[in-house]
């Protein structure tokens, strides 16, 4: 069976994340994902990226509507892997947070967490007040995984788009995917 991860990208800024995500997802072998953009997000794509919400869709292997809750990733039953929120507004944060299942995307998240799947969150927001705080606290502490998209700047990257995919390899490395994209500091030191 092929490894389902679901994607989803909500209106904070960094729609690039969950682009490149999806972008790296499509060229490894035996992945299969399942993509909510949310209204949002189609604007932040546009802003961000001069792109409409369709050339980000076409990366996935499935996607659906925000308000679809007829969708397979809205039940249990409908067995994943893991779901990745690239990137996670404040919003999207305080629903599942407080269970509020006002989406696809917080349904999949309750989902992910019901049946204790992995559930990683890219929080963007800065600074962050003591709401955002206790509701990461409290996605936490429900077994949900917060990663602030912080670029890793040791790495001395060209560009953006390097820098976005040194995080992409972070996460996907987090849900068991091994890909080139995942730089280990210190690596090269290391003689047999
Ligand atoms: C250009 C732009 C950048 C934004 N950046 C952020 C952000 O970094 N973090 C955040 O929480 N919301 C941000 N927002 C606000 C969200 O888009 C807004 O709260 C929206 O309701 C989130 O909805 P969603 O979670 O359903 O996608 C931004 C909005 C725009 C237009």
């Amino acid at each position: 069976m092929k490894r389902r991860i679901v994607v989803c990208i909500t209106g904070s800024s960094g729609a690039i994340y969950g682009a490149r995500l999806l972008r790296a997802c499509s060229k490894i072998e035996n992945i299969e994902t399942h993509a909510i953009i949310s209204s949002a997000a189609e604007t932040t794509i546009r802003l961000e990226m001069h792109k409409e919400r369709g050339e980000i869709e076409k990366l996935a292997t499935y996607s659906y509507g925000e308000q679809d809750f007829e969708a397979p990733i809205a039940s249990g039953s409908f067995i994943t892997d893991c779901m990745i929120v690239a990137p996670c507004s404040m919003k999207t944060l305080s629903s599942i947070a407080t269970g509020f299942e006002q989406s696809l995307v917080t349904r999949a998240a309750m989902v992910a967490l019901k049946e204790r799947r992995p559930l990683i969150l890219l929080t963007r927001e800065t600074p962050l007040n003591l709401i955002h705080l206790r509701n990461m606290v409290q996605v936490t502490e429900a077994g949900g995984i917060i990663m602030p998209p912080l670029p890793p700047l040791y790495f001395e990257s060209k560009d953006m788009v390097e820098l976005v995919d040194l995080t992409v390899g972070r996460i996907l490395n987090m849900v068991g995917v091994k890909t080139d994209l995942l730089r280990e500091w210190g690596k090269e030191k290391l003689t047999d």
